[in-house]
């Protein structure tokens, strides 16, 4: 297939595109704003066309729609919580006007298109999981954002008969992703020796799923769903934040006195579920458990140090002090 894979520099969309171009040889156009999250160097080792372009930019979809291709699997997106939580606007521009731009160029062009969403939209559930039909009740500018997204995605399938498509992840985690989401974080800390710091009472707990089960799910989607049909895709495995925590000191080697609870994130959802027989009909599971997938990304992490090394050196910093009241060791 010919792909444009917009947010393709990122953590998810680069291991999809990784996995499209090596597994099913696909020739993929990559379209990303590069912000401070999307890195040219995630696809280095990946053959593909590049072009640095917003979606919220008509212009800049229109170049790169004209290498010519089949379908957009749209990734880019402002991914992280807290910084929704200090600064929404540029969640609202990429979320709700990038994906304007996107629609109308397949609703033109006759494209076939997957939105890739989150569980978030559903907000938080204390017992049971989270189905397709379940109401949408996102409680961060961050999830309230992609929930728009995801229902103007609806509203085009449904007025203008566009092939879309949703695909609902939960918590993605593995090699590549950004330290500022809690796996990587308490990575790197804990390798430093830095603390840990865990937000409230750290018993919130999430569905942890690999990042090459996601991108997997994603391409699924993209050639065996239906036009309209949301798909959730869930880990096969949930845990509280203090558990992975110390499952990160135990694969570290660092010591639980590190760990530091520090001021819960206002609105923080409780606990994220979500159940994924529709696309497990589809023929898709996830094959890597958390144990697993999370020794790979320690190692991944350990290994790779000219990928992170510069980010800690940089930009971050001063972010990780204004989120956190320190400096990083
Ligand atoms: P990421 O932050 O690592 O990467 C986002 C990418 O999008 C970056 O390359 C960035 O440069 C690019 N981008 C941002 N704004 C853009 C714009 N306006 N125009 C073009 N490119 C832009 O994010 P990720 O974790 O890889 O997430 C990818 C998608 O998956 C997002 O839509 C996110 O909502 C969704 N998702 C993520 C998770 C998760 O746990 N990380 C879980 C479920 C769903
Ligand atoms: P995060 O990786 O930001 O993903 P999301 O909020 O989208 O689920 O956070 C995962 C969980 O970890 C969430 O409950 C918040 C918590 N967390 C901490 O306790 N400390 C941290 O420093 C970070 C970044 C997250």
């Amino acid at each position: 297939m010919r792909l444009l894979v917009c947010g393709g520099a990122g953590f998810i969309g680069s291991n999809f595109v990784r996995q499209r171009v090596g597994e099913h040889g696909d020739e993929v156009v990559v379209l990303d704003k590069l912000t401070y999250a999307g890195r040219p160097e995630n696809l280095r080792d990946v053959e593909h066309v590049f072009v640095h372009g917003a979606i919220e930019d008509p212009a800049a979809v229109a170049d790169a729609l004209e290498h010519g291709v089949e379908a957009v699997v749209n990734f880019a997106a402002e991914t992280h919580v807290d910084r929704s939580i200090s600064g929404p606007e540029a969640f609202l521009r990429t979320q709700m006007d990038g994906t304007y731009v996107l629609l109308e160029a397949a609703r033109e062009r006759g494209l076939r298109y997957v939105q890739v969403s989150t569980d978030e939209v559903y907000g938080s559930i204390e017992e049971g999981s989270f189905t397709e039909a379940s109401p949408l009740n996102p409680s961060s500018p961050y999830s309230a954002t992609k929930t728009g997204a995801d229902l103007l995605v609806t509203s085009y399938v449904h007025t203008y008969a566009v092939n879309a498509s949703i695909c609902r992840g939960s918590n993605a985690y593995g090699p590549r992703q950004y330290p500022e989401k809690l796996i990587p974080l308490m990575i790197l800390n804990a390798l430093h020796g830095d603390p840990l710091p865990v937000y409230g009472d750290g018993l919130q707990v999430r569905n942890w799923l690999y990042v090459e089960d996601f991108a997997r799910g994603i391409g699924h989607v993209l050639q065996h769903g239906q036009a309209g049909a949301v798909y959730n895709v869930g880990g096969p495995d949930e845990a509280t934040n203090l558990d992975v925590v110390r499952r990160i000191i135990a694969l570290t080697g660092a010591t639980e006195d590190l760990i530091e609870h520090v001021t819960d994130r206002p609105g923080h959802d409780r606990r994220y579920s979500l159940a994924s027989d529709k696309i497990r009909a589809l023929g898709w599971q996830a094959q890597v458990r958390f144990d697993q997938g999370l020794e790979h990304t320690v190692a991944w992490y350990r290994e790779n140090t000219w990928w992170w090394e510069p980010i800690r050196s940089g930009e971050y910093r001063a972010y990780y002090e204004r989120q956190y009241g320190r400096a990083l060791g």
